[in-house]
């Protein structure tokens, strides 16, 4: 059941540019809190309706998961959707925010673009036949060493409630590197490892909407996708992206 990646990519780039509509007239911007801490825009609402629209009319055949809607009946194989991944960073005018759209077919997640329309940054990957950035092929870094890295990561909205909350993580990794980065879009934060502009990503609590189409641009790229304990595979509570080369320096850490 392959796709056309370039419909996917017109989709994609056809809902940023309504998310970039919403973007250039924040001021008039309608924001909810779905929890304390948790934001929705009428912005996220719109791109997640236009991206099931047009996937469901191109893709009849596939279910779909968006973050603000839900889950429609066929889930065995079906589109997985964060409209706005970085929703605080959208409605405060920052640039680091984007649209997430995976393919997941019997629990395998078999395509992933993830869009940055206000850097305009397009990657996107197909099981087993590398990830691309806006065309060019990309990789993740050479960097070897963990004291020389740089890093990012996220902290969950529920951390308040969270035993370890990740900020005794993030005080220890940030002892035992050089740079460190928190950007607001998990879903850029791991494709920022798939193309090198960081070394590593960890975050915890979050949903596969989130990571599904990141991890997969990350893996093939040549990214370790672990939990924090170094499981091989997608755990969105403990999700652990890096170049490979640092896994072992870092899981002491997590
Ligand atoms: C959020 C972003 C953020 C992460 C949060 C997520 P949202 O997604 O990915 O970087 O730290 O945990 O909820 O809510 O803006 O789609
Ligand atoms: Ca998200
Ligand atoms: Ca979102």
């Amino acid at each position: 059941m392959s796709i056309s990646l370039d419909v996917l990519e017109n989709i994609v780039r056809e809902a940023g540019s309504i998310a970039l509509d919403y973007f250039g007239n924040l001021k008039k911007l309608e924001v909810s809190k779905k929890t304390p801490r948790d934001l929705v825009t009428e912005a996220d609402v719109a791109v997640e309706a236009f991206l099931k629209e047009s996937l469901t009319k191109a893709y009849p055949q596939f279910g779909f998961w968006g973050e603000e809607g839900g889950q429609s009946d066929n889930q065995s194989s079906r589109w997985i959707v964060d409209p706005i991944d970085g929703t605080h960073s959208f409605s405060k005018g920052q640039y680091f925010w984007s649209i997430s759209v995976a393919l997941e077919i019997d629990q395998d997640i078999v395509a992933g673009a993830v869009y940055a329309p206000a850097l305009n940054d397009y990657y996107v990957a197909e099981k087993g036949k590398g990830s691309l950035k806006n065309g060019q092929p990309i990789s993740v870094s050479a960097e070897e060493s963990l004291s020389d890295s740089m890093v990012a990561t996220g902290f969950a909205c529920v951390r308040n409630y969270l035993e370890e909350n990740n900020l005794q993580r993030f005080c220890r990794i940030a002892q035992n590197t050089t740079g460190q980065r928190r950007f607001g879009s998990a879903a850029m934060d791991i494709c920022m490892v798939a193309d090198g502009q960081v070394d590593a990503f960890w975050e915890q609590e979050l949903n596969l909407y989130d990571i599904a189409a990141g991890v997969l641009i990350a893996s093939e790229a040549g990214a370790s996708v672990t939990d924090f304990k170094g499981r091989e595979g997608i755990f969105p509570k403990e999700v652990l992206v890096t170049n490979g080369k640092i896994l072992d320096q870092i899981l002491p850490l997590m």
